[in-house]
């Protein structure tokens, strides 16, 4: 059998982290090697009890949970859960039945897997703000450079933000942090916001597949309630923007990337109405070198098909 790839993901899991999270458990060409929890959607303690909640829902193998940075670095948690309700997954008292928190630190653990790894061959993604991330790189640069890329959930891409017209929620909930990680230097791939709406958008029928499917498909839809009743106001319909989902997509199925080009990104850090703004230096006007691939849209079949495949629907 070949060698599966092995991953850390870093999650603040919410409803579409939780999707996300499924289809990657359940995709058998990676190995995930643990999850460590951030403070965004919601903390970084609910963040874990999702996550876990979300383990045993996918009936795959079941790797540890640990807890990470329970705040930003300088901002103030201010969370989603306008989007994605106060306990992150629709407040329907989802709650793990039997596994629990393991004990260390996220950021310890990280940079204790990549000090053990030969260099590539741990990827990490990200669904969350990036203070963990930040950290490990501050804290452990040697183990960080060890690493074979980072692929996050974060930037509105090359559209528009969902928090402010310029800032994407993952970046503006601890822009401090994503500027860290864009300037530290390793491979990185940005999944905007953009991939995940338009025709990337999951439709009344994809959602009728995904109830209809199984335990595992409902939950996965209707722990995003919330975030539909945001959407028939925002949109009109009953329709689910899956970020982490089309991140997971972009990196565990590249085949789903519709577009994905090079530039050098920075992070807007100036506490102004252009806070966590990822400005992409699409005409090059900069001069500075390449620091991050931005996939800004997927192919919505292919990226579909990926998701009803690993979630059994
Ligand atoms: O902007 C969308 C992102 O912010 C997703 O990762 C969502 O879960 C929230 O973390
Ligand atoms: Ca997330």
């Amino acid at each position: 059998m070949e060698l599966r790839k092995k991953l850390i993901i870093d999650t603040d899991c919410g409803s579409d982290d939780a999707m996300a999270i499924a289809m990657a458990l359940r995709d058998p060409r990676y190995e995930i090697l643990c999850f460590t929890t951030v403070t965004g959607n919601v903390d970084a303690r609910q963040a874990a009890q999702n996550t876990l909640f979300t383990i045993e829902e996918a009936g795959s193998y079941e790797p540890p949970v640990y807890l990470g940075c329970e705040t930003p670095l300088l901002v103030p948690f201010v969370g989603a859960m306008e989007t994605h309700g106060q306990d992150g997954m629709g407040d329907m008292g989802l709650v793990p039945k039997r596994l629990k928190v393991s004990e260390g630190n996220g950021v310890l653990k990280i940079a204790e897997l990549l000090r053990e790894s030969e260099p590539g061959e741990i990827d990490i993604i990200t669904l969350g703000t990036l203070t963990n991330i930040a950290l490990a790189m501050r804290l452990f640069p040697d183990e960080m450079r060890k690493v074979g890329r980072i692929v996050m959930m974060g930037t509105a891409g090359l559209g528009t933000g969902n928090v402010t017209p310029v800032a994407e929620f993952n970046i503006w909930q601890d822009a401090e942090a994503a500027k860290i990680v864009f300037e530290f230097g390793v491979p990185l791939m940005a999944v905007g916001w953009d991939a995940c709406i338009d025709d990337a958008m999951l439709e009344q029928e994809d959602l009728d597949r995904l109830i209809s499917s199984g335990p595992l498909g409902k939950v996965m839809v209707e722990c995003n309630r919330v975030l539909m009743s945001l959407n028939r106001e925002r949109f009109g319909r009953d329709c689910l923007d899956m970020a982490d989902p089309a991140a997971m997509a972009a990196a565990l199925c590249p085949e789903c990337i519709a577009e994905c080009d090079d530039y050098y990104c920075e992070v807007e850090t100036a506490h102004g109405i252009a806070y966590g703004g990822v400005l992409v230096d699409y005409y090059h006007f900069s001069g500075k070198p390449a620091n991050c691939a931005v996939c800004s849209r997927l192919n919505p079949s292919v990226y579909k098909d990926y998701i009803f495949r690993t979630l059994g629907a």
